[in-house]
């Protein structure tokens, strides 16, 4: 069973606080609280640390993302949050602030997949994108092909079989001495380079496989940067850059294009973090073009993570009804074969 009218939904599995409200294709409001200022010392996301502010912010969010919705508590249908997969302690925090909330106002909990939010986005306004599609989620923790014929149930095509594509950039990135989070930085750095300066190996080119592998290429890049011998001029750099983001992009555009046509649909949809990449937004606009089919890349809000598309997923989820949701938890890992609806 799932429900009608305002869905209020948190999110809060990785580095991002979120809240928003949604009801129906409409997002009423949406607030995010990013963390990624506090986690950049470190390269990368702290678990702890991530858990421990989800744990101080989640309460003014909520109350930020009803407010602007001008609702209280009481006037939403229910309430949905990212279940799985993701940082354990950082999910934990969501799943119990929602537990709690759903307890105490009597509503019914709706446990989303986070995944699955990502795949939801594009059915959300101004997009309103209907299945049949193929989706690609790219992110620093996920690469994702997926079929979707109904948004109850999205088929995984194909994933990666090593890092996620967002997670190679950021590597990358690191080993041309950018900060992280590298994807804007590699792009920009990337802009005044040659593609083609370096022949970095594409992971499992002509295996027609929809998986994709990043070590490989990461590696190249190490050896690459390691040859030429630092400190390394600037236009090298930017080749470099360009040569790599290339490398890392053109599996992601090809393997959902030949994917959208073995399967016979009429469009694609892109999500993630790395869908804000300009150059992999061309590579489909340009493969999409010439399969004639139709593309669908949210605003660069919903692609990220955020609440908003937890509440679209929620509306393609078995709602469970108060209490029973008391004994229900966070789970890390993603359900083998796709999404747990
Ligand atoms: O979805 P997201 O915000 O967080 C999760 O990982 O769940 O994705 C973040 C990833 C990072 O790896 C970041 O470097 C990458 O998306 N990214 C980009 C760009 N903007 C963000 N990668 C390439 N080009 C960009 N412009
Ligand atoms: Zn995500």
């Amino acid at each position: 069973m799932t429900v009608r009218g305002p869905i209020l939904a948190i999110e809060t599995s990785c580095d991002e606080t979120a809240a928003a409200v949604v009801d129906g294709r409409r997002v009423v409001s949406s607030v995010v609280a990013s963390q990624a200022e506090l986690h950049a010392p470190y390269g990368g996301v702290v678990p702890e640390v991530a858990a421990r502010h989800h744990l101080g912010t989640v309460n003014a969010v909520v109350d930020e993302a009803l407010e602007r919705a001008g609702l209280r508590l009481g006037e939403v249908s229910a309430i949905a949050v990212t279940q799985r997969p993701g940082l354990i302690g950082a999910l934990l925090i969501g799943v119990a602030t929602a537990k709690a909330l759903a307890y105490a106002s009597g509503l019914p909990l709706i446990m989303v997949d986070h995944l699955h939010g990502h795949i939801a986005a594009t059915w959300l306004d101004p997009i309103a994108l209907d299945p049949p599609y193929v989706s690609l989620i790219a992110s620093g923790g996920h690469t994702r092909l997926d079929l979707v014929t109904d948004l109850r149930s999205p088929r995984t095509l194909g994933q990666t079989i090593d890092d996620a594509a967002g997670e190679a950039i950021d590597k990358g990135a690191r080993v041309l001495g950018l900060d992280y989070p590298g994807g804007p930085a590699l792009e920009r750095l990337a802009a005044g380079g040659s593609r083609t300066a370096h022949r970095f190996p594409v992971g499992l080119r002509g295996a027609g496989t929809r998986d994709f592998s990043f070590a490989g290429v990461k590696t190249s890049l190490l050896y690459a940067v390691r040859d030429l011998g630092e400190p390394l001029a600037e236009d090298v750099r930017a080749d470099l850059a360009a040569s790599y983001q290339e490398a890392v992009m053109r599996p992601l555009a090809d393997r959902l294009i030949a994917a959208a046509r073995d399967e016979g649909v009429p469009a694609v949809s892109l999500g993630g973090g790395v869908a804000a990449n300009g150059r992999l937004r061309e590579l489909v606009a340009e493969g999409a073009a010439r399969a004639g089919l139709r593309l669908a890349v949210p605003d660069r809000s919903l692609c990220t993570d955020n609440a908003a598309m937890i509440g679209a997923a929620a509306q393609f989820t078995d709602v469970i009804a108060w209490p029973d949701f008391l004994g229900m938890d966070a789970v890390a890992t993603a359900p083998p074969g796709g999404i747990a609806a």
